[in-house]
């Protein structure tokens, strides 16, 4: 499709406040309304894309930020309008934020594509802004730099540096276990959330941020900066600055996000121990630009490159630290070897030349490429006959002992089935137990909520279990920890292998392997196949409908099918439903 605003000069929307009809009157007139003048008319347009929003503390000062980065715009010879967008806040949005990722993306997009934006600033930070930003980038492909927002100050409880949500689910388990008091828990809610910010561990907001900088689609330095620290605000107001410089040198986000920069941000993840749900979004801001991520290349890239950053929910330390260590640029220098380092980016140079003035770290925070953390990256893909279509595991968040189990199934057919049974004393498991969670993915649950992570039953809790093999078709937060296999492809609610565990049933897992499989006879599991009922749809109606009927699996990135690039999408055209008229 072709667009409007691109130029008839240097840059796109130029002559849209410049027309000598009728609709560049209209146009001048609303906008010299607001207070901009006829000279600010004549300069490139900036968006900046604010999603502030009261439900999203992750974003709630957004709106200094914006300040900012206007700053940098008008310095550089800009025009900044500000712009809001869908806001995606983790605990607040039900089912889950996964459910609407798509929907953020779709609306940053065509937010871009309808107005005479010459560039964008992106300013986002909780877990599936960032992606949806760098998806809506890659489609519209109008100039554009993300701006994160920013890990909060680590939180501090009891003399204790603390982070959520890892420590949440900690503080929450020992006070299950009768471990910790209701004041005690009460102290650590008012402590471990202190300050501005995203969560200030390698969650999936960390996680999209050094992916964002890794890609080269924010200014260097931009992820670990703490959010009330000042120099986020000169970041911003850099950004700012450099998104004017961007436009005028006509580089655009398929410039910059390419499959040499993906692999660059594969490895980063692989390296910092880094969220389970980036190996999805990655997947999807490839399929944006017609690449298709197999599983297999995270595995490959994965125990080719060393886990390096000490920072939890795989390491020791926080965000803050992270930054004090040098941020990304630091971890990038170790790691620049590895790196496609001709990879441009929205510096205008290319990833050697900003790494070239970087140092490298020393303590213990980063480690050094010949004295890795662990020898492998974070998350392992995991295959066999339960996950025909491969599963995930964070093997750095793993107990050793864990790494290779056989055990018997103890299976919750649904997230309520879970709620309602896992701490029923009378269920029947123990700590070689595994759990099995099925209808917890993008259609079962639906959305594919962060709820992989099942809880250890209570009784189990009390005699000091704290990790156990569970398996699941949903996703966990970055923040999590444990032996936790999550993305089952395909997921039970379409039929996947998964749907047909039965309580008892002998699952091995192997990580080194890769291995997870279910031992019971394929006589046997053709049986239960034939009796398998599919569960009803969540949606009848509405984006709910959409989703359901376009979603793709958690191995294809969960987009859209109708919104990749008809490349991807084979030779019938998507997008015309059943019972829809074509008008
Ligand atoms: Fe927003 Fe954790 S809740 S990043």
């Amino acid at each position: 499709m072709s667009d409007p605003y691109q130029p008839g000069g240097p840059y796109r929307g130029q002559k849209f406040f410049a027309e000598p009809d009728i609709w560049g009157f209209v146009r001048r007139s609303f906008t010299k309304s607001m207070g901009y003048t006829d000279e600010d008319l004549k300069k490139p347009v900036i968006g900046i894309c604010n999603t502030f929003s009261e439900l999203n503390k992750c974003h709630s000062h957004f709106r200094e930020l914006t300040e900012w980065v206007k700053r940098g715009v008008w310095q550089a010879g800009g025009t900044p309008m500000e712009f809001p967008t869908i806001s995606l806040g983790e605990p607040y949005v039900r089912p889950t934020t996964m459910l609407l990722r798509n929907l953020a993306a779709m609306d940053t997009e065509e937010m871009i594509r309808a107005h005479p934006l010459a560039g964008v600033v992106l300013i986002g930070g909780c877990d599936k802004m960032v992606p949806a930003q760098l998806m809506a980038a890659v489609s519209a492909n109008v100039p554009a730099i993300v701006l994160t927002g920013g890990p909060m100050l680590s939180g501090r409880v009891e003399g204790q540096s603390v982070g959520a949500c890892t420590d949440c689910y900690r503080f929450n388990l020992e006070h299950l276990a009768g471990n910790i008091t209701d004041a005690q828990l009460s102290e650590a809610e008012n402590g471990i959330v202190r300050s501005d910010g995203h969560c200030q561990v390698m969650g999936t907001a960390s996680t999209m941020a050094s992916i964002a900088e890794a890609l080269g689609m924010t200014l260097p330095g931009c992820a670990a900066i703490p959010a009330p620290d000042s120099r986020r605000r000169h970041m911003a107001e850099r950004t700012g600055k450099q998104i004017v410089e961007l436009v005028r040198q006509g580089i655009k986000p398929t410039d910059i996000i390419t499959p040499k920069s993906l692999d660059n941000a594969i490895r980063v993840t692989m390296a910092s121990g880094g969220s389970t749900n980036a190996i999805i979004h990655l997947i999807a801001i490839a399929g944006r630009l017609g690449y298709r991520i197999k599983l297999e290349q995270f595995d490959e890239l994965a125990s080719a490159t060393p886990f390096l950053l000490n920072v939890r929910p795989s390491g020791k330390y926080l965000m803050e630290e992270y930054f004090e260590a040098g941020g990304v640029p630091a971890l990038m220098k170790v790691l620049e070897p590895l790196l496609h380092t001709d990879c441009l980016t929205v510096t205008g140079r290319t990833v050697a030349e900003n790494l070239a003035d970087v140092a490298i770290p020393s303590g213990d925070v980063i480690f050094p490429l010949d004295r890795p953390l662990q020898p492998q990256g974070g998350v392992a893909v995991l295959r066999g006959n339960l996950a025909p279509n491969g599963a995930l595991i964070k093997q750095t968040a793993v107990s050793p002992h864990l790494r290779r189990h056989r055990g018997r199934a103890v299976v919750f057919n649904s997230p309520a089935d879970l709620d309602a049974r896992i701490h029923d004393p009378a269920l029947e498991v123990d700590e070689h137990s595994v759990l099995v969670l099925m209808n917890a993915g993008l259609k079962g649950a639906p959305g594919m909520p962060e709820i992989g992570q099942i809880p250890i039953p209570q009784k189990l809790l009390v005699r000091g279990i704290r990790d156990m093999v569970r398996i699941s078709d949903a996703r966990i937060s970055g923040t999590s920890y444990g032996a936790l296999i999550v993305h089952v492809a395909p997921e039970a609610a379409v039929g996947g292998p998964l749907a047909l565990v039965e309580d008892g049933d002998e699952i091995e897992l192997d990580i080194d392997t890769r291995k997870l499989e279910l031992h019971v006879n394929s006589v046997e599991l053709e049986g239960r196949r034939s009796r398998w009922v599919a569960p009803p749809p969540a949606y009848t109606r509405g984006y709910g409908l959409l989703f359901l009927e376009s979603v793709l699996q958690a191995d294809e990135g969960c987009d859209f099918d109708f919104l990749l690039p008809q490349e991807l999408r084979g030779e019938t055209p998507i997008g015309i439903r059943k019972g829809a008229t074509t008008g």
